[in-house]
């Protein structure tokens, strides 16, 4: 198993990654997990003083387009445990994707519009919910509750959101849906600061 990798090694990451594992290892369930690091994660979203400026900036060159930055903050050794900020520019849009693992996801800075897509019962991909995002909102993803969105930036600033999740989401194959047909593709996102393995 590779190392605990702290990108962002500050007091701040440390003690909200052991808060965290403390409360998976306490909890019966994802659910119960999530529930347990709510106030833990409300508090890290309200701090505007732990991130740095570098990673709330967009990246040119982007996996995912539009600019948009995936920073990886931590990962755990056996890749079951990553932060990081999605970085998304004024007017720029994710694909529809899944994330294939649960964790919460909340808006740092800026607004966005999400849109929530679900498989109904004939399998067609359907948009279920729509719902503007504030600082400070933040949500849980149970697969497959909720795991398929996408996310568009409202503010004239940049949004950054925080992505706690039980993967290493930026380096895993997951899966963009096109918006007509609702067909999967395979998907990875990468980080911008951190390379994946090949595969
Ligand atoms: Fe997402």
């Amino acid at each position: 198993m590779s190392e605990d990798e702290y990108v962002l090694d500050t007091p701040v990451v440390r003690a909200f990654v052991a808060d965290v594992r403390a409360a998976i290892a306490a909890a019966g369930s994802p659910a119960e997990a999530c529930d347990a690091i709510r106030p833990r994660f409300a508090e890290l979203l309200a701090d505007p003083d732990w991130l740095p400026a570098r990673y709330q900036e967009g990246d040119p060159g982007s996996g995912m387009g539009g600019g948009i930055g995936q920073w990886l903050l931590f990962r755990a050794g056996d890749r079951a445990l990553t932060l990081f900020a999605l970085v998304v520019p004024p007017g720029s849009r994710t694909p529809i994707h899944d994330h294939l693992a649960w964790g919460l996801v909340g808006l740092y800075r800026g607004t966005q519009d999400e849109e929530i897509y679900a498989h109904d019962a004939a399998g067609e991909l359907a948009r279920t919910e729509a719902r503007a995002l504030r600082p400070g909102d933040f949500y849980a993803l149970l697969p497959p509750r909720d795991d398929i969105h996408r996310v568009r930036t409202t503010s004239p600033e940049t949004s950054v959101s925080l992505h706690l999740l039980t993967n290493d989401t930026g380096c895993v194959w997951r899966h963009a849906f096109d918006e007509g047909t609702g067909e999967a593709k395979p998907f990875r996102s990468g980080y911008v600061n951190v390379a994946c393995p090949p595969g």
